[in-house]
Formats: structure tokens, sequence, C-alpha cells
């Protein structure tokens, strides 16, 4: 297994979550088998990265387009939710990991909708770990409702239009006041962003895995952080530039 090392690791890590129907498929299960193997990940994930010490973690676990999927599996994956809230309530509490959600959470099922809430408010105190989890997510809604916001807040006389600038935009963002990604990992082989934080991936390093995310646990989560510590992040200056500035 690859060992990355502890101090060069994301202050926030991404994943697009892909890959549990084919995980099924090939063996011949339902694709609700496969999202409920896909939940293990998310323990063993969630779990490996409190452990080393990462500070923000967020998970793509359902998207705005999602809602077209059938409405059987659509349903199972708000009980997995459920399940998956329940079961972990304690650990989160024992490990100082606060859950917070990106995604118009107001347009779930009432009943994962007020688990959410409550395992929020439970957690609001954590400090160690933030857990994201993109629900009914969509990145371009996501910049659509910022822009409307600052819209609203122009017209009221709260603001000015030149006022507008890149922070003012971010504070505006599910994410406001986290650190951008540095890390986006998308399991499965797909290559694509599927509308995911399109706003907070502007210098985000991508590690796209073939592996299906139901089988993507430690030894895979390692070899994409040491990956990552491997690269050289210029944001757009020279190399030279870099070691001078180390
Ligand atoms: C990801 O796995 C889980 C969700 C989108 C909820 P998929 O269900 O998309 O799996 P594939 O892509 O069909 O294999
Ligand atoms: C992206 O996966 C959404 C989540 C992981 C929740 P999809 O499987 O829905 O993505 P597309 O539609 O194939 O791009
Ligand atoms: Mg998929």
């Amino acid at each position: 297994m690859a060992t990355p090392t502890l101090t060069k690791l994301p202050r926030h890590l991404a994943i697009i979550m892909d890959g549990n129907g084919r995980w099924a498929q090939e063996r011949n299960l339902s694709r609700i088998e496969g999202h409920r193997a896909g939940a293990e990940s998310v323990r063993t994930i969630v779990r490996c990265c409190r452990r080393i010490g990462i500070p923000i973690l967020t998970l793509y676990a359902f998207s705005k387009e999602n809602w077209q999927r059938p409405k059987r599996e659509v349903n199972a994956l708000w009980r997995l939710l459920a399940r998956y809230l329940q079961s972990e309530l304690n650990e989160m509490l024992g490990n100082g990991i606060r859950l917070n959600t990106l995604g118009d959470i107001n347009e779930l099922p009432s009943s994962v909708g007020d688990l959410l809430y409550k395992t929020m408010a439970k957690t609001s105190g954590n400090r160690e770990m933030i857990l994201n989890l993109a629900l009914n997510y969509s990145g371009r809604s996501e910049i659509v409702r910022a822009a409307r916001h600052l819209a609203e807040a122009c017209v009221a006389g709260a603001m000015r239009p030149e006022d507008v600038d890149e922070a003012a935009f971010a504070r505006h963002l599910f994410t406001a006041g986290m650190a951008d990604p540095d890390l986006l990992i998308r399991t499965s082989g797909e290559e694509r962003i599927s509308n995911f934080l399109l706003w907070q991936i502007a210098y985000t390093e991508l590690y796209l895995s073939p592996v299906y995310w139901p089988d993507f646990r430690e030894p895979q989560l390692m070899e994409a952080l040491a990956d990552y510590q491997r690269r050289e992040r210029r944001f757009g200056k020279i190399s030279e530039q870099l070691v001078k500035e180390a």
C-alpha cells in the first residue's frame, strides 16, 4: 500500500463516488445492493480521513440530475442515507466530526431532511473534521443561487455592485468559509465533473480512479493521496519561483 506523508495532506478532499451500479451489475446484484456496498466505502473513507487528519471531506452523494433515476432507486438511496446517519452519529460525536450539507436539502423527503438537520445540530460543535455531504446538489444552481443573493443584497441597498468580487461570491456558496478542494477524486473510470463544485475546483488537482466506489477503500485512498503529494501545484507560476518561495 502506498504510504503518503502525513504532512502534505489536502486540507479539503472532494470525492465523486461513482460506480455503485456497475459494481453490482458485474456481480448480478441489484443496483441497490451496489449502493449498500458503496455506503460501506463511505464509512471506511470517512474513518480513514479522520484518522490521518484531513480537515474537510466532501462527498457527492446525490446530484439534482439523479432525481431522473427510477423512483425505487431514489427511494433506496434516501433509506440508505437515513440508515447511515443513524448508525454513524455516535462515531461522529466521538471523533469530533461535524456534518454539513451542500445542496437544497429542503427538497429531500422530510424524514431524511429532519434527520439531517438533527445530525447537523448535534454535531455542530465538533471541530476535528467537517464532513460535507452534497445532496440534491448542482454546481450551476449553486452559482445561480449565489448570484441571486448578491443581486438581492444590491437591490436592498446592503451592497454596491462594485463590491461583488470573488470573495463576496464565495461567501454565498454552500462552502462559505471553507478552503477550496485541493484534490478531487472520481471513481469508476468516468472522466467528467457531472456538475460538481464548479466554482470551487478552479485549481483543484484531479485524480481519476478506474475502481468502482464500493471497491475504493483505504489502499486506494492512500494511493490517491500519495499521487497528489508527488504533484507540483504551480498556480500559474513556473517551477523556479516555487522553489524560491518554499
Ligand atoms: C454512484 O454510483 C452513486 C450515485 C450516483 C448515487 P452510480 O449509481 O452512478 O453507479 P453507476 O455509474 O451506474 O455504475
Ligand atoms: C455523479 O454520478 C453524482 C454522484 C456521484 C452523486 P452520476 O453517476 O450521477 O454521474 P453521470 O450522470 O454519470 O455523469
Ligand atoms: Mg454513475
